[in-house]
Formats: structure tokens, C-alpha cells, sequence
């Protein structure tokens, strides 16, 4: 799908996801507070976080970021990294199989770094519960041997920041979400935001972009700067080709609606998602795995990706039975209601 391709740039071949984020991101990422767009509550409150630890002389508080994916939480790990002046170091839940890999990078931190875990709820419970004496005692405790005579040796650790991140704060252990002195769950951007970051990334990157089509991409960005910084790159072919390399309303109009993305901003999948449940099961409610069998997607993607922009925006709900499509959805894929009454 032309405008989740970075989602899946973002994942291996096993269909994880990377720790560190693809070029495209990387390129535009913001380097500190002054450039990060929107999120102000949030933002403001890590200011507070940085520069108290900052005068005191410590490490910050364990901050936890979560939120659908591509919203700025890697970013902000950065920034709380690069305020603060010391390393990030960098992995994922999934990546931390074994206790040893935890030991290692424990070991290597240096006093006030940040340790960033991407994917946090993916953690598996024997590492958690490894990661909970590191992040309050800032100790490490190794077992030599085993049998009866078995030893337990206590690593100590420097004083460091571990920012968690999720797109599922839902699926994050209590005890785990409990260590953390900070939890900020970001929000989907305003259009006016998204022209902020994506006038920034056109001056980033040469690109020649209009007042309009900044516009017309902010509003079908689904809200996320991550697309609305891949559609700026997209839509820069299209106006080198089609016309002079000005992205004007113009072009950025017709190339999003040859990219298959409608005024709304809504993919060919988030269309397909929608008129399954409308066609084939009759506005729903449709059980998760059968919508995901039925669209060809994975269930895990449909959560994560997909449902958080679709129900923010009243466009489907989800009920103790499943998935149902409310009447704006009927209306924006102008299809007749069978059951109204129902949403
Ligand atoms: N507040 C912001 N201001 C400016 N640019 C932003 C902001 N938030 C995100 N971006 C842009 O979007 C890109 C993706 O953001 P980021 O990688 O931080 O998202 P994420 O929440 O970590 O996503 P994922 O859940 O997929 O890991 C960044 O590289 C940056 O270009
Ligand atoms: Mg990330």
C-alpha cells in the first residue's frame, strides 16, 4: 500500500518492527524541543523533566511514550537524549530475548543516558521482571551457578532514563507501566501542526512546497507526521513531473487522488476496511479476525495502524461483539443504510 509503505519499511522480514526507524524518518527528525510540532502539554511537562534533572545534576525520571505509530514517540526519545546531552542507546522489546542481552546493555550505559525500548509491551515476562530492580534500585542481579550452589551477584548500574514506547498501553503490564515516573500517551496532529512540520521538512529537503499544497496534505495525513512527511516526498515527484516542482493545491490534489488517497485521507485499505464491514457484514458488529482474514491483513496491523484513526473519527466503533461501521462511514462511501437506527 502506497501510503504505509514506510509502516512496512519500519519491519523486518519477519514482520517486526525495527528499533531504529527507516532513512526517510531519520532524516527528518527533529533535533530538539524547538523543533518538535505540537504535543505542547506533553512537551512542556519533559521541558520541566529536563532541565530539573538538568539542575540537580541527575539522570530523568523513566518516561513512557505511547500512541499509534509514527507520531513522533522515537522522536521524542531523541530529544530527551540530545536536551540532556548524553547517549541513546537503542533496542525493542522483541530484540531482548535473553537476560543477557538485558545485561549487556545495562552494563554499557554511562551515568544519566537514556535507554530507549521501542515496543515495550513486547517485552517477555522474565526480562520485565529483570528490568524492574535496574529501573528503581539501578542494580542488576546476575545468578552464578546453579543447584544449591547457586550465588546471586549484584551488578550495580549508573543512574540512567529508560523511555519506553508502545503503540499498545493497553497490552504494558501494570507493574511495568508503574516504574515509570512519566506516561504521556501522544495524540493525532491538527492540520495546522501538520503544515508546521511539513513547511520544515520542505525547507529539509529543498522541496519547493506552496501554502496549498502544505494544506492539502496536512489534512489527509491521517493526522500523522510520519505521512505527512512521506506524502511531501511523494508528491514532490509528481510535481517535479507533472508541472514545474511546485507543489501547488493543484498537484498535490490529483496526486494524492492517483495515490489512492481520498479528502479525507483515507488509504485504500481504510476503504476496504470500512466497505467489508458494510457490504459483507451488514455494518457489522464483525469479530477482529474475521475482518482481518477477510481483508487480508494482520489483526495486530488493524489495531495498531489502521482502527485508532478510524474510531477517533467516528468512522467505526468497537463493541463487546466486534467491529461496526457508524452512519459517517455509510455516508463517506455513500452507501445506503440497511439497519439505520443502529450508530
Ligand atoms: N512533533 C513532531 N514534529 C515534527 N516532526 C515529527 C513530530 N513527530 C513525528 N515527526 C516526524 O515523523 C517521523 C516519525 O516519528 P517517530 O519515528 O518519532 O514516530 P513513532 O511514534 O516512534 O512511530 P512508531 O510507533 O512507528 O515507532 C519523525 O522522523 C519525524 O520526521
Ligand atoms: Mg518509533
Amino acid at each position: 500500500m502506497a501510503t504505509r509503505d514506510d509502516v512496512d519499511r519500519d519491519r523486518d522480514l519477519s514482520g517486526q518492527l525495527r528499533p531504529e526507524d527507516g532513512p526517510v524518518d531519520a532524516a527528518l527528525r527533529p533535533r530538539g524541543f524547538d523543533e518538535y510540532v505540537g504535543q505542547t502539554k506533553v512537551k512542556d511537562n519533559l521541558k520541566v523533566f529536563v532541565q530539573a534533572a538538568q539542575q540537580r545534576g541527575e539522570a530523568v525520571d523513566h518516561l513512557l511514550f505511547s500512541g499509534p505509530p509514527g507520531l513522533g514517540k522515537t522522536s521524542l526519545a531523541y530529544i530527551i537524549a540530545v536536551e540532556m546531552g548524553v547517549k541513546l542507546h537503542i533496542t525493542s522489546g522483541p530484540a531482548l530475548e535473553k537476560k543477557g542481552d538485558l545485561a549487556g546493555i545495562l552494563t554499557s550505559l554511562a551515568p544519566g543516558d537514556v535507554l530507549f525500548i521501542d515496543e515495550v509491551h513486547r517485552l517477555t515476562p522474565s526480562i520485565e521482571e529483570n528490568l524492574y530492580p535496574a529501573m528503581e534500585e539501578f542494580r542488576f542481579d546476575v545468578v552464578i551457578g546453579d543447584g544449591p550452589h547457586a550465588r546471586t551477584m549484584t551488578l550495580p548500574l549508573p543512574r540512567f532514563t529508560l523511555v519506553g514506547a508502545t503503540t499498545r498501553s493497553g497490552l504494558l503490564s501494570s507493574p511495568l507501566r508503574d516504574r515509570f515516573g512519566y506516561v504521556a500517551r501522544l495524540d493525532y496532529y491538527e492540520p495546522h501542526e501538520l503544515e508546521e512540520i511539513v513547511h520544515r521538512s520542505a525547507r529539509r529537503l529543498d522541496a519547493k512546497l506552496d501554502p496549498g499544497g502544505a494544506k492539502e496534505i496536512s489534512t489527509r495525513a491521517r493526522g500523522t507526521p510520519r505521512v505527512a512527511n512521506r506524502l511531501l516526498r511523494r508528491l514532490r515527484d509528481f510535481a517535479d513531473v507533472w508541472g514545474d516542482g511546485h507543489i501547488t493545491q493543484e498537484i498535490a490534489d490529483k496526486a494524492l487522488s492517483a495515490l489512492g488517497i481520498d479528502p479525507k485521507g483515507f488509504d485504500e485499505m481504510d476503504r476496504r476496511l470500512l466497505s467489508y464491514i458494510i457490504d459483507r457484514f451488514e455494518g457489522g458488529p464483525v469479530g477482529l479476525d474475521t475482518l482481518a482474514a477477510s481483508i487480508g491483513e494482520e489483526p495486530s496491523t488493524i489495531e495498531d495502524v489502521y482502527e485508532p484513526y478510524l474510531i477517533q473519527h467516528g468512522y467505526l466503533k468497537r463493541t463487546p461483539r466486534g467491529r461496526v461501521a457508524t452512519v459517517r462511514a455509510y455516508e463517506h462511501l455513500g452507501r445506503a443504510r440497511r439497519n439505520p437506527g443502529l450508530f
